[in-house]
């Protein structure tokens, strides 16, 4: 394995559309682990509830996988699905029992023995913090959970979770791109650095739509990242993901793409920096107007 590389992370949300025998799932895996990415990103709720499942085949081919690795789940969501006739509507549910019931499944699913990382999905405008401290306490002192975050919140939303908690919270999972500015401008990013957390940010190429020219921001956006990267003998993708890189939050990547090559190629994004002009090109093209 080269050095690990802590700035990308791999997402397994597609994993079951992908359709990869074990083997090949496998092979994914080593190439990840060969280019320095060992962390897994899943949720309960991937693949309606399957993707877990495909993943923890790996592991229990090759458990020896599971120290080379590290596993992220999430709960905190019911789906409607056919594996839950129980679950009536789509619904948040950040119980301390359906917390604690969910990550026994994702264990058990992933054939993990314990998860790195256990992030709350969404917030809950039901969440009791207290019951949410008393899980993770609880997943904690039982080896089941080494750390614990969240996904989508407020700096509010995760200030009152912390309250709660003896042990920090180690990250919050949030959506961020060249075409989702959210969280650069409701003050999580600014959060992240007070506390000096590292966010990790999902759908940094916004879910493979960035080429998406059917309307005239994703035209003004797309045809900016196509200069930016001509200057730099680069693609789009990768000005893109350098885009987030230069963020003094430390973002870290979630890299979405079942495909080798490209997850290897965006990792060329590290060697591009971007200047303050190319920078806020990117912002404009996509808020369009100038900044005040
Ligand atoms: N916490 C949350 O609420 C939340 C929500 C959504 C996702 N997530 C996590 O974030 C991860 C990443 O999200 P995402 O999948 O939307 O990420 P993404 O990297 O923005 O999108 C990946 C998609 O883009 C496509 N794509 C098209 N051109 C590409 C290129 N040149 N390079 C790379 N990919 C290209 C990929 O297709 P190919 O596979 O064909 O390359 C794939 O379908 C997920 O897997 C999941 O773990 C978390």
């Amino acid at each position: 394995m080269q050095n690990l590389n802590d700035n990308f992370i791999f997402g397994c949300w597609r994993l079951n559309e992908w359709n990869y025998s074990t083997h090949e799932l496998r092979r994914l895996v080593d190439q990840l682990l060969d280019i320095g990415i060992n962390e897994f990103d899943h949720a309960d709720i991937y693949g309606n509830y399957s993707c877990e499942a495909i993943f923890g085949k790996l592991l229990a081919e090759d458990p020896s996988l599971r120290k080379k690795i590290k596993l992220t789940s999430k709960c905190g969501i019911k789906l409607v699905s056919d594996k839950f006739p129980e679950h009536k509507t789509h619904i948040y549910d950040t119980s301390k029992a359906h917390i604690i019931a969910a990550t026994d499944r994702s264990i058990q699913n992933l054939q993990a023995g314990y998860l790195d990382l256990l992030l709350i999905h969404r917030p809950d405008p039901l969440m009791n913090a207290d019951e949410v401290a008393e899980a993770f306490m609880l997943l904690k002192a039982s080896g089941k959970v080494l750390n614990f975050g969240v996904s989508n919140f407020t700096p509010m939303q995760f200030e009152l979770l912390q309250s709660r908690l003896d042990f920090p919270l180690i990250t919050n999972q949030i959506e961020a791109s060249v075409v989702c500015h959210e969280h650069f401008v409701n003050q999580n990013l600014d959060f992240c650095q007070k506390i000096k957390m590292r966010p990790q940010v999902w759908s940094p190429l916004a879910g493979g739509r960035l080429s998406d020219q059917t309307n005239s921001t994703s035209l003004r956006v797309w045809r900016t990242l196509e200069n930016i990267a001509s200057k730099y003998e680069s693609t789009p993708e990768i000005i893109a993901i350098a885009w987030l890189l230069t963020h003094p939050a430390k973002l870290r990547i979630l890299l979405g793409s079942g495909k080798i090559e490209r997850i290897t190629q965006l990792l060329n994004a590290q060697k591009v920096h971007l200047n303050r002009d190319e920078w806020f090109a990117l912002w404009s093209a996509y808020t369009g107007v100038e900044i005040p």
